[in-house]
Protein backbone atom coordinates (compact mmCIF):
# COMPACT_ATOMS: atom_id res chain seq x y z
CA UNK A 1 0.00 0.00 0.00
CA UNK A 2 0.68 3.35 -0.81
CA UNK A 3 2.45 6.13 2.15
CA UNK A 4 0.04 8.38 2.13
CA UNK A 5 0.97 12.12 2.93
CA UNK A 6 0.85 12.66 6.78
CA UNK A 7 0.47 16.53 7.98
CA UNK A 8 1.43 17.31 11.63
CA UNK A 9 -1.92 18.39 12.25
CA UNK A 10 -2.82 14.33 11.60
CA UNK A 11 -4.36 14.88 8.87
CA UNK A 12 -3.82 12.43 5.56
CA UNK A 13 -3.52 13.57 1.62
CA UNK A 14 -3.83 10.35 -0.91
CA UNK A 15 -5.66 12.35 -3.73
CA UNK A 16 -6.66 15.19 -3.85
CA UNK A 17 -8.91 17.68 -6.15
CA UNK A 18 -6.57 20.85 -7.88
CA UNK A 19 -7.23 24.34 -6.56
CA UNK A 20 -9.71 25.86 -9.70
CA UNK A 21 -11.17 22.62 -10.21
CA UNK A 22 -14.01 22.87 -7.09
CA UNK A 23 -14.62 27.09 -7.09
CA UNK A 24 -13.51 28.85 -4.15
CA UNK A 25 -16.06 26.66 -1.35
CA UNK A 26 -14.94 23.36 -2.72
CA UNK A 27 -18.75 22.91 -4.05
CA UNK A 28 -17.85 23.54 -7.63
CA UNK A 29 -16.71 26.44 -9.76
CA UNK A 30 -20.09 27.78 -10.45
CA UNK A 31 -24.19 27.56 -9.70
CA UNK A 32 -24.89 25.04 -12.66
CA UNK A 33 -21.42 22.89 -11.62
CA UNK A 34 -22.50 22.94 -7.62
CA UNK A 35 -26.06 21.64 -8.93
CA UNK A 36 -24.69 18.85 -11.44
CA UNK A 37 -22.05 18.22 -8.70
CA UNK A 38 -24.69 17.53 -6.02
CA UNK A 39 -26.67 15.46 -8.46
CA UNK A 40 -23.77 13.26 -9.38
CA UNK A 41 -23.36 12.80 -5.45
CA UNK A 42 -26.51 11.93 -5.01
CA UNK A 43 -25.94 9.32 -7.58
CA UNK A 44 -22.71 7.79 -5.91
CA UNK A 45 -20.63 8.71 -8.70
CA UNK A 46 -19.30 11.56 -7.32
CA UNK A 47 -17.59 11.02 -3.86
CA UNK A 48 -16.12 14.00 -2.51
CA UNK A 49 -15.27 12.06 0.78
CA UNK A 50 -12.61 10.45 -1.14
CA UNK A 51 -10.47 13.74 -2.13
CA UNK A 52 -8.89 16.51 0.05
CA UNK A 53 -10.44 19.73 -2.08
CA UNK A 54 -8.16 22.50 -2.77
CA UNK A 55 -9.95 26.04 -3.08
CA UNK A 56 -9.22 28.37 -6.02
CA UNK A 57 -6.78 30.91 -4.72
CA UNK A 58 -7.80 33.59 -2.83
CA UNK A 59 -5.26 36.67 -2.59
CA UNK A 60 -5.92 39.56 0.25
CA UNK A 61 -6.89 41.91 -2.15
CA UNK A 62 -9.85 41.03 -5.28
CA UNK A 63 -8.03 40.54 -8.50
CA UNK A 64 -10.03 40.54 -11.76
CA UNK A 65 -8.34 38.03 -14.09
CA UNK A 66 -8.85 37.79 -17.78
CA UNK A 67 -11.28 34.10 -17.39
CA UNK A 68 -10.20 32.96 -20.49
CA UNK A 69 -9.89 29.06 -21.00
CA UNK A 70 -9.99 26.65 -24.02
CA UNK A 71 -10.47 22.87 -24.36
CA UNK A 72 -7.28 20.96 -26.04
CA UNK A 73 -7.38 17.56 -27.28
CA UNK A 74 -5.69 16.31 -24.42
CA UNK A 75 -5.75 19.13 -21.80
CA UNK A 76 -6.73 22.88 -21.56
CA UNK A 77 -5.19 25.83 -22.42
CA UNK A 78 -6.20 28.90 -19.66
CA UNK A 79 -5.66 31.97 -18.93
CA UNK A 80 -7.60 32.35 -16.05
CA UNK A 81 -5.46 34.79 -14.12
CA UNK A 82 -5.73 35.05 -10.64
CA UNK A 83 -9.15 36.12 -10.25
CA UNK A 84 -10.61 35.82 -6.74
CA UNK A 85 -12.83 38.37 -4.62
CA UNK A 86 -10.42 38.70 -1.67
CA UNK A 87 -9.77 36.93 1.27
CA UNK A 88 -12.53 39.24 3.37
CA UNK A 89 -15.40 38.29 0.50
CA UNK A 90 -14.29 34.64 0.02
CA UNK A 91 -14.97 34.20 3.90
CA UNK A 92 -17.86 36.39 4.56
CA UNK A 93 -19.56 33.81 1.44
CA UNK A 94 -18.00 30.71 1.79
CA UNK A 95 -17.03 30.34 6.05
CA UNK A 96 -19.58 27.66 6.59
CA UNK A 97 -18.81 25.57 3.79
CA UNK A 98 -15.05 25.45 5.07
CA UNK A 99 -15.45 25.25 8.65
CA UNK A 100 -18.26 21.89 7.71
CA UNK A 101 -15.63 20.35 5.78
CA UNK A 102 -13.03 17.75 7.16
CA UNK A 103 -10.91 17.67 4.17
CA UNK A 104 -10.13 21.29 2.57
CA UNK A 105 -7.44 23.08 1.64
CA UNK A 106 -7.41 27.01 1.22
CA UNK A 107 -5.15 28.30 -1.73
CA UNK A 108 -4.09 31.49 -1.39
CA UNK A 109 -1.02 34.09 -2.84
CA UNK A 110 0.77 36.97 -1.55
CA UNK A 111 2.99 39.36 -2.69
CA UNK A 112 4.90 39.64 0.33
CA UNK A 113 5.31 39.13 3.75
CA UNK A 114 2.80 41.93 5.01
CA UNK A 115 0.05 40.30 2.72
CA UNK A 116 0.75 36.31 4.19
CA UNK A 117 0.37 38.07 7.60
CA UNK A 118 -3.08 39.50 6.80
CA UNK A 119 -4.30 35.99 5.53
CA UNK A 120 -3.04 34.16 8.53
CA UNK A 121 -4.38 36.28 11.32
CA UNK A 122 -7.97 35.98 9.00
CA UNK A 123 -7.46 31.99 8.71
CA UNK A 124 -6.56 31.61 12.07
CA UNK A 125 -9.50 33.60 13.54
CA UNK A 126 -12.28 32.32 11.52
CA UNK A 127 -10.79 28.43 10.14
CA UNK A 128 -8.21 26.82 12.86
CA UNK A 129 -9.13 23.22 11.58
CA UNK A 130 -8.25 23.21 8.40
CA UNK A 131 -6.62 20.96 6.43
CA UNK A 132 -3.41 22.63 5.71
CA UNK A 133 -2.58 26.13 3.17
CA UNK A 134 -1.23 25.95 -0.03
CA UNK A 135 0.74 28.63 -0.75
CA UNK A 136 0.47 29.58 -5.11
CA UNK A 137 3.54 31.20 -5.58
CA UNK A 138 3.50 30.01 -9.48
CA UNK A 139 0.24 31.28 -11.31
CA UNK A 140 1.43 30.90 -14.69
CA UNK A 141 -0.95 34.14 -15.92
CA UNK A 142 1.42 36.29 -14.02
CA UNK A 143 3.79 39.19 -15.03
CA UNK A 144 6.11 39.14 -12.92
CA UNK A 145 7.47 36.25 -11.00
CA UNK A 146 8.01 35.85 -7.22
CA UNK A 147 12.02 36.13 -6.35
CA UNK A 148 13.07 33.13 -5.18
CA UNK A 149 14.25 33.99 -1.99
CA UNK A 150 11.12 35.65 -0.96
CA UNK A 151 9.14 32.59 -1.87
CA UNK A 152 11.59 30.91 0.78
CA UNK A 153 10.95 33.67 3.60
CA UNK A 154 7.51 33.59 3.26
CA UNK A 155 7.38 30.05 3.72
CA UNK A 156 9.59 30.46 7.14
CA UNK A 157 7.55 33.73 7.94
CA UNK A 158 4.54 31.09 7.62
CA UNK A 159 5.66 28.83 10.08
CA UNK A 160 6.11 31.93 12.28
CA UNK A 161 2.51 33.28 12.05
CA UNK A 162 0.23 29.90 11.51
CA UNK A 163 -0.12 26.16 12.79
CA UNK A 164 -1.83 25.69 10.28
CA UNK A 165 0.39 23.12 7.30
CA UNK A 166 1.77 24.62 4.58
CA UNK A 167 1.91 23.21 0.96
CA UNK A 168 4.05 25.22 -1.17
CA UNK A 169 2.58 25.16 -5.08
CA UNK A 170 5.75 25.96 -7.60
CA UNK A 171 5.81 25.77 -11.22
CA UNK A 172 8.18 24.88 -14.22
CA UNK A 173 9.40 29.08 -13.77
CA UNK A 174 10.28 29.06 -10.17
CA UNK A 175 13.80 27.86 -9.18
CA UNK A 176 12.03 25.17 -7.29
CA UNK A 177 14.83 22.51 -6.21
CA UNK A 178 16.44 25.46 -4.58
CA UNK A 179 13.71 26.43 -3.19
CA UNK A 180 12.70 23.22 -2.33
CA UNK A 181 16.15 22.36 -0.52
CA UNK A 182 15.75 25.19 1.09
CA UNK A 183 12.55 25.07 2.79
CA UNK A 184 12.60 21.13 3.51
CA UNK A 185 12.11 21.16 7.03
CA UNK A 186 9.53 23.93 6.69
CA UNK A 187 6.97 22.81 4.09
CA UNK A 188 4.77 19.34 4.66
CA UNK A 189 4.28 18.98 0.95
CA UNK A 190 4.82 20.38 -2.79
CA UNK A 191 2.34 20.57 -5.61
CA UNK A 192 3.10 21.47 -9.40
CA UNK A 193 0.95 23.84 -11.35
CA UNK A 194 -0.04 24.22 -15.12
CA UNK A 195 2.90 25.11 -17.21
CA UNK A 196 3.23 28.42 -19.31
CA UNK A 197 3.18 28.52 -23.03
CA UNK A 198 2.19 30.73 -25.97
CA UNK A 199 0.75 29.15 -28.53
CA UNK A 200 -2.46 30.22 -31.09
CA UNK A 201 -4.33 31.07 -28.27
CA UNK A 202 -1.80 33.47 -26.90
CA UNK A 203 0.06 33.63 -23.63
CA UNK A 204 -1.32 30.79 -21.43
CA UNK A 205 -0.51 27.91 -19.48
CA UNK A 206 -1.49 24.54 -20.66
CA UNK A 207 -2.45 21.50 -18.48
CA UNK A 208 -3.58 17.81 -18.54
CA UNK A 209 -2.05 15.28 -20.63
CA UNK A 210 -0.54 18.33 -22.76
CA UNK A 211 1.43 19.62 -19.09
CA UNK A 212 2.51 15.51 -18.55
CA UNK A 213 6.04 15.70 -20.27
CA UNK A 214 7.28 18.72 -18.33
CA UNK A 215 5.05 18.54 -15.04
CA UNK A 216 6.32 14.72 -14.27
CA UNK A 217 9.96 16.15 -14.95
CA UNK A 218 9.65 18.49 -12.47
CA UNK A 219 8.00 16.02 -10.12
CA UNK A 220 10.87 13.35 -10.89
CA UNK A 221 13.49 16.06 -10.37
CA UNK A 222 12.01 17.25 -6.61
CA UNK A 223 11.59 13.22 -5.77
CA UNK A 224 15.12 13.02 -6.56
CA UNK A 225 15.97 15.97 -4.64
CA UNK A 226 14.00 16.12 -1.48
CA UNK A 227 12.51 14.39 1.04
CA UNK A 228 9.69 16.67 0.77
CA UNK A 229 6.80 14.67 0.02
CA UNK A 230 5.74 15.79 -4.04
CA UNK A 231 2.01 15.87 -5.20
CA UNK A 232 1.87 14.26 -8.86
CA UNK A 233 0.37 16.16 -11.47
CA UNK A 234 -1.28 15.98 -14.48
CA UNK A 235 -3.40 12.70 -14.62
CA UNK A 236 -5.17 12.14 -17.77
CA UNK A 237 -5.24 8.49 -17.82
CA UNK A 238 -6.04 5.38 -14.84
CA UNK A 239 -2.74 4.17 -15.06
CA UNK A 240 -0.91 7.19 -14.83
CA UNK A 241 -2.42 6.76 -11.03
CA UNK A 242 -0.25 3.80 -10.68
CA UNK A 243 3.12 5.35 -12.51
CA UNK A 244 3.02 8.50 -10.43
CA UNK A 245 2.74 6.84 -7.19
CA UNK A 246 5.89 3.88 -8.50
CA UNK A 247 7.75 7.48 -9.36
CA UNK A 248 7.34 8.18 -5.86
CA UNK A 249 4.20 11.17 -5.72
CA UNK A 250 3.28 11.14 -2.26
CA UNK A 251 -0.18 12.03 -3.44
CA UNK A 252 -2.16 12.37 -6.70
CA UNK A 253 -4.13 15.71 -7.75
CA UNK A 254 -6.93 15.99 -10.31
CA UNK A 255 -6.48 18.56 -12.15
CA UNK A 256 -8.07 19.26 -15.35
CA UNK A 257 -9.30 15.92 -15.90
CA UNK A 258 -12.25 16.46 -13.48
CA UNK A 259 -13.37 19.81 -15.27
CA UNK A 260 -16.14 19.28 -17.02
CA UNK A 261 -14.71 18.87 -20.88
CA UNK A 262 -15.94 18.18 -24.48
CA UNK A 263 -14.53 15.05 -24.79
CA UNK A 264 -14.90 13.75 -20.92
CA UNK A 265 -18.45 15.05 -19.71
CA UNK A 266 -19.43 15.50 -15.94
CA UNK A 267 -16.26 16.95 -14.37
CA UNK A 268 -15.12 14.35 -11.20
CA UNK A 269 -17.04 11.10 -12.22
CA UNK A 270 -13.65 9.70 -13.72
CA UNK A 271 -11.58 10.66 -10.46
CA UNK A 272 -14.12 9.40 -8.42
CA UNK A 273 -14.21 6.05 -10.41
CA UNK A 274 -10.53 5.94 -10.22
CA UNK A 275 -9.81 6.68 -6.54
CA UNK A 276 -12.50 3.77 -5.93
CA UNK A 277 -10.55 1.37 -8.39
CA UNK A 278 -7.24 2.18 -7.50
CA UNK A 279 -8.19 1.82 -3.02
CA UNK A 280 -9.65 -1.77 -4.23
CA UNK A 281 -6.47 -2.86 -5.61
CA UNK A 282 -6.45 -1.86 -9.55
C1 LIG B 1 -9.26 26.81 -15.27
C2 LIG B 1 -8.14 26.57 -14.33
C3 LIG B 1 -8.06 27.32 -13.16
C4 LIG B 1 -7.01 27.13 -12.26
N1 LIG B 1 -6.96 27.88 -11.13
C5 LIG B 1 -5.94 27.69 -10.25
C6 LIG B 1 -5.85 28.48 -9.07
O1 LIG B 1 -6.69 29.34 -8.77
N2 LIG B 1 -4.81 28.25 -8.24
C7 LIG B 1 -3.84 27.29 -8.49
O2 LIG B 1 -2.92 27.12 -7.69
N3 LIG B 1 -3.92 26.52 -9.61
C8 LIG B 1 -4.93 26.71 -10.48
N4 LIG B 1 -4.99 25.94 -11.61
C9 LIG B 1 -3.94 24.91 -11.84
C10 LIG B 1 -4.42 23.54 -11.39
O3 LIG B 1 -4.72 23.53 -10.02
C11 LIG B 1 -3.34 22.46 -11.65
O4 LIG B 1 -2.23 22.73 -10.82
C12 LIG B 1 -2.87 22.48 -13.08
O5 LIG B 1 -3.99 22.47 -13.96
C13 LIG B 1 -1.94 21.28 -13.39
O6 LIG B 1 -2.56 20.07 -13.11
P1 LIG B 1 -3.32 19.21 -14.24
O7 LIG B 1 -2.34 19.06 -15.39
O8 LIG B 1 -3.64 17.94 -13.55
O9 LIG B 1 -4.51 19.98 -14.66
C14 LIG B 1 -6.03 26.13 -12.52
C15 LIG B 1 -6.11 25.37 -13.69
C16 LIG B 1 -7.14 25.57 -14.59
C17 LIG B 1 -7.18 24.76 -15.84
Amino acid sequence: MIEMIKLSNGKKLMFLMASGMMGFDGRGPTRAHRIMYDLLKIAGLYDPALFTIITKTISPQPIKGPKKIKPLKNGWWNNYGLDNPGISAFLLRSVQEIRGSENIIISITAQNLAELQIIADKLNIVTPNLTAVELNVSCPNIKKYLDTNLIIDMCYYWKKISRLPLILKIGQKNNYIKIAIKTEKIIQAIDINSIPTVDQHGAGAISGERAQFINWRILRRLIDCVSIPVIGPSVWHYEDIEYLFKMGAGAISFGSVSMVHPKRLWGPILPTKWAKRYLRGG
